[in-house]
């Protein structure tokens, strides 16, 4: 027997990822089911995620923070509409306080791997200390993978950069010691961060240069302030926040249709190309329209990119260039582009977005199938219901694939399927089950549905995109469908695709 062999410390659930996944999951397992026993395991040191990594000067949100935050743990006191990091990384910490669950967390820890033990019903979960490099195994009856999409820095591959004499920071890998005061800045990349990283530093840095390679759909933004007034009247008029919520989760969702391949989807991209035309037209240099008017179809390659702290504007300075020529090489002190030109520098910042590498982690199912077979097997990284896999029992994902919705707050998406994932692990926690897992016949269907549902949107068509896999020509990364049906799948409909498999080798000890 395996009596002789040591104890894998045991907890009913481990979570990977401590981002606002991670962290509506811990809270809702509190909550909702009084569940104490679970650990929290990240690479960084604390909880936050995307915005305990995103330090850059400028970072904040683009979706209202009134819906941009926890249902159930409302905050009333945000200064402004699209707070900025330390606002939300705040709020993050005093959700942590008030639901205690820092003990609960282990950092510099990362995931490497996970094997499903069909004998007890548990998994195995492989983790690695980062800062001694050791290995070691935990066990627990439910594991879920909250490891975001948006975590590993994409660093650009451009030759030449152990050589550069001054710093390379990426967005996402901020080093708040490198002061950018009189440094001659070059910025490689043009998404969201960088549009936000710009004018934040564009008054300290001596001159900045950044490399653009596709326009964005940039769209006007704005930063208004929340008085003091309004603070308290969130704070003591009841139900006004939930109201505000649902006016801005309204509002925000009329915007699904406009990523529709009808003629009501084209009518409204082309509404809003002419406003981001126009935008770029009113307050840009002009000798800049042809590098920044966005010749692609909204939504078909990327989020629309709010620009709410002034980066158009701030092109107009002396000291900020736009250049459409590739970074090919990295000198001692400056970048080469295709063209042949040098520019000088002292500071080099990527915006060069993340690497989608957040599903390699390997993991092995019910009779040794690893989840890179069952993809394989499936044509494409694909989930039922964006939370699970066939054949792999007690495993879910929040935010997993085809989670990604473009045009609402993340957490409205976050606290749905961590809803849905409460509901179906309900019994297993409560000792009914020994373990669920998804009916292999729904995981096809829900798969061939999101297919279909896929096709009728500009995600997957026009052009090519990042969150097209390349290998199998999957969109694995957007829902296709609206926030109320979102609400429907994981709320209010029943849980018949789903297959409970009851504790039986107890009760027959016991005879
Ligand atoms: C700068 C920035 C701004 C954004 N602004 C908005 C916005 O305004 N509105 C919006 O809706 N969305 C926004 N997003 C998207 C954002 O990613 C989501 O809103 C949300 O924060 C995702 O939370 P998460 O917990 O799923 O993932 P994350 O916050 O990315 O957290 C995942 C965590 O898992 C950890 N992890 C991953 N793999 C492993 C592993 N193998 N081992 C151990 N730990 C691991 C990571 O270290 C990370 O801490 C923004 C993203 C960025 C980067
Ligand atoms: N709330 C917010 O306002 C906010 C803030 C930051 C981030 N986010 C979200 O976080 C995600 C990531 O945003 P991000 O801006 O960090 O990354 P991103 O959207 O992936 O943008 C990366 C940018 O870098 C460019 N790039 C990559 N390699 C390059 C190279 N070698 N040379 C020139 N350009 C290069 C890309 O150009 P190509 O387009 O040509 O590939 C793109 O413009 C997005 O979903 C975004 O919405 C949101
Ligand atoms: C989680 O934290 C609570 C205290 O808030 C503690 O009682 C519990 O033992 C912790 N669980 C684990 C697995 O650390
Ligand atoms: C990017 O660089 C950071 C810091 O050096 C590192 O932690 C990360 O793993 C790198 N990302 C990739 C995809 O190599
Ligand atoms: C990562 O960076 C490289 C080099 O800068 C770039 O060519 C590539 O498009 C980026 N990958 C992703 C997934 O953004
Ligand atoms: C486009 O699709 C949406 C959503 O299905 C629908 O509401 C709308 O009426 C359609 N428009 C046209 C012109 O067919
Ligand atoms: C933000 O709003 C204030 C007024 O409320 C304005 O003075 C400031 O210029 C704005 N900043 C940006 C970057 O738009």
């Amino acid at each position: 027997m395996a009596f002789s062999e040591p104890k894998i410390p045991f907890n009913e659930v481990i979570i990977i990822g401590a981002g606002f996944s991670g962290l509506a999951m811990a809270c809702q397992l509190k909550r909702k089911l009084g569940c104490d026993d679970f650990a929290v395991f990240d690479r960084a040191s604390g909880y936050g995620g995307a915005w305990h990594a995103n330090k850059y000067p400028g970072c904040g949100v683009d979706i209202p923070a009134a819906l941009y935050s926890l249902s159930f743990a409302p905050k009333t006191d945000f200064s402004c509409f699209f707070p900025k990091q330390h606002e939300i990384l705040h709020y993050i910490n005093s959700v942590v306080e008030d639901h205690q669950l820092m003990s609960n967390f282990t950092g510099h820890t990362e995931w490497v791997g996970a094997s499903w033990q069909e004998s007890s019903k548990t998994w195995h979960v492989n983790l690695k200390d980062l800062h001694t490099g050791q290995e070691f195994t935990r066990e627990c009856r439910i594991l879920i993978s909250a490891v975001g999409a948006l975590s590993m820095p994409n660093n650009s591959s451009i030759p030449g950069a152990e050589r550069f004499k001054g710093d390379v920071i990426h967005t996402a890998n901020w080093d708040r010691s490198v002061s950018l005061r009189d440094k001659r800045v070059v910025v490689i990349g043009n998404g969201a961060s960088a549009t936000q990283v710009i004018p934040a530093i564009a008054k300290d840095a001596r001159e900045i240069t950044q490399f653009i390679r596709t326009p964005q759909l940039y769209l006007p933004g704005q930063n208004t302030t929340i008085s003091n007034l309004w603070q308290s009247a969130y704070k003591y008029v009841p139900g006004l926040l939930v109201l505000v919520r649902i006016v801005i989760f309204l509002y925000l969702e009329t915007a699904t249709l406009q990523f529709r391949r009808n003629r009501t989807g084209a009518n409204m991209r082309d509404q809003q190309f002419l406003v981001s035309r126009r935008y770029i037209l009113d307050n840009a240099p002009e000798k800049y329209w042809p590098l920044l008017i966005s010749t692609t179809e909204a939504g078909c390659k990327k989020r629309r990119v709010f620009d709410n702290d002034g980066y158009i504007h701030c092109l107009n300075r002396d000291n900020v260039h736009l250049i459409k020529d590739p970074v090919v090489e990295i000198t001692e002190s400056s970048v080469v582009t295709q063209s042949g030109q040098t520019y000088p520098a002292d500071v080099i910042i990527l915006g060069t977005g993340f690497s989608l590498a957040h599903f390699d982690t390997s993991i092995t199912g019910c009779q040794g199938i690893t989840r890179a077979e069952h993809w394989q097997s499936l044509g494409g990284i694909k989930a039922f219901n964006t939370i699970a896999l066939s054949g792999f029992p007690n495993m879910f994902y929040v935010l997993g694939p085809n989670s990604g919705t473009g045009h609402t707050s993340t957490i409205y998406a976050i606290e749905s399927y961590v809803d849905l994932i409460i509901r179906v692990i309900e019994p297993i926690l409560k000792k009914k089950a020994s373990s669920v897992q998804v009916k292999a016949s729904s995981e096809q269907v829900y798969s061939k549905k999101i297919e279909q549902a896929l096709q009728k949107t500009v995600y997957n068509n026009a052009c090519p995109s990042w969150f097209i896999d390349k290998k199998t020509g999957t969109n694995w990364a957007i829902y296709p469908w609206s926030s109320f049906w979102m609400w429907y799948t994981t709320r209010a409909a029943g849980l018949d695709d789903w297959i409970l498999e009851v504790r039986v080798s107890r009760v027959l000890n016991k005879n």
